[in-house]
């Protein structure tokens, strides 16, 4: 990151090692509270010199049943250090939810990881903290939206201006994308969903992104969202060359699908 411009940066997506014993193929994700926040102040201070004043930086942080604090530490430290990020928005993206409908059938979508204990409930959610430099970056809230379920509500509102959208606020299921084999698809422990992503890239309004950066890339989900929306250039880093490879062979896969749904 110290190689790229001041400003050079209009967004970044990216979920950092959480520090909760996470078993990555080279990095080691259990250090002493004070070093791993040190640690992340550090990476933090470069991606504010990189972040172009209206850029945007969405930062996927999940915790743990026995260390819940962590996200909120973390981000805590980010809004406090010089030079200080603030926080602009909070989304939960949620993993898997039941919902009763209003005629009275219960759905449940989505996958989590179930926990076998007496005192917690199972975890089906995890931050996405939007930090802005100013707090003021202006958002393409229904470029991110959803319809309308009740359609007279489009001429009760007069700033919808006729558009069957509005604003999807701060809680966003996205499943992980179904797969078959663990090892051959996603070789990786802990990776988030291209569309988690795309959502974020939308919401930022993907057309004014010219570069984009996931300085802990992984397997290159982040990339993927990228080269699915068309940003002109994107920058991804991570210390497991493994994960690199994958990150490559996923986007050349990507993009000889799409291209094959062209024609
Ligand atoms: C939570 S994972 C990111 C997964 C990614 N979002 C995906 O969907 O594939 C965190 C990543 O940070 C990487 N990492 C740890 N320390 C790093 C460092 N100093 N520089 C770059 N990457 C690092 C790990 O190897 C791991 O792949």
């Amino acid at each position: 990151m110290r190689k790229l411009p001041d400003g050079s940066v209009d967004l970044i997506v990216t979920s950092p090692p959480y520090n909760l014993g996470i078993q990555y193929n080279t990095y080691r994700d259990l250090d002493e509270r004070d070093s791993f926040l040190a640690w992340c102040r550090e990476w933090a201070t470069e991606i504010h010199r990189l972040l172009d004043e209206a850029g945007s930086f969405f930062l996927n942080l999940g915790a743990a049943p026995a260390n819940p604090l962590l996200p909120h530490q973390l981000v805590l430290e980010l809004t406090r250090a010089n030079p200080a990020f603030v926080l602009q928005n909070t989304f939960h993206w949620i993993k898997s939810i039941t919902v009763t409908t209003r005629k009275g059938t219960t759905i449940s979508a989505g996958h989590f990881k179930p926990i076998n204990s007496k005192r917690f409930v199972n975890d089906c959610h995890e931050y996405v903290f939007h930090l802005t430099k100013s707090g003021q970056v202006p958002l393409e809230r229904r470029a991110a939206g959803v319809e309308y379920a009740d359609k007279s509500n489009i001429a009760r509102w007069g700033h919808t201006q006729g558009e069957d959208k509005r604003c999807r606020g701060n809680t966003w299921f996205i499943p992980y994308e179904t797969i078959q084999s663990r090892h051959k698809e996603r070789p990786h422990p802990a990776t988030f969903p291209v569309a988690l992503v795309e959502q974020c890239l939308r919401l930022h309004g993907h057309e004014r992104v010219k570069h984009f950066l996931d300085p802990f890339v992984g397997i290159g989900s982040s990339a993927v969202a990228a080269q699915r929306l068309k940003v002109p250039h994107f920058t991804g880093f991570d210390i497991d060359p493994d994960y690199l490879a994958t990150a490559r062979e996923r986007l050349a896969i990507d993009a000889a699908e799409s291209s094959q749904q062209l024609f």
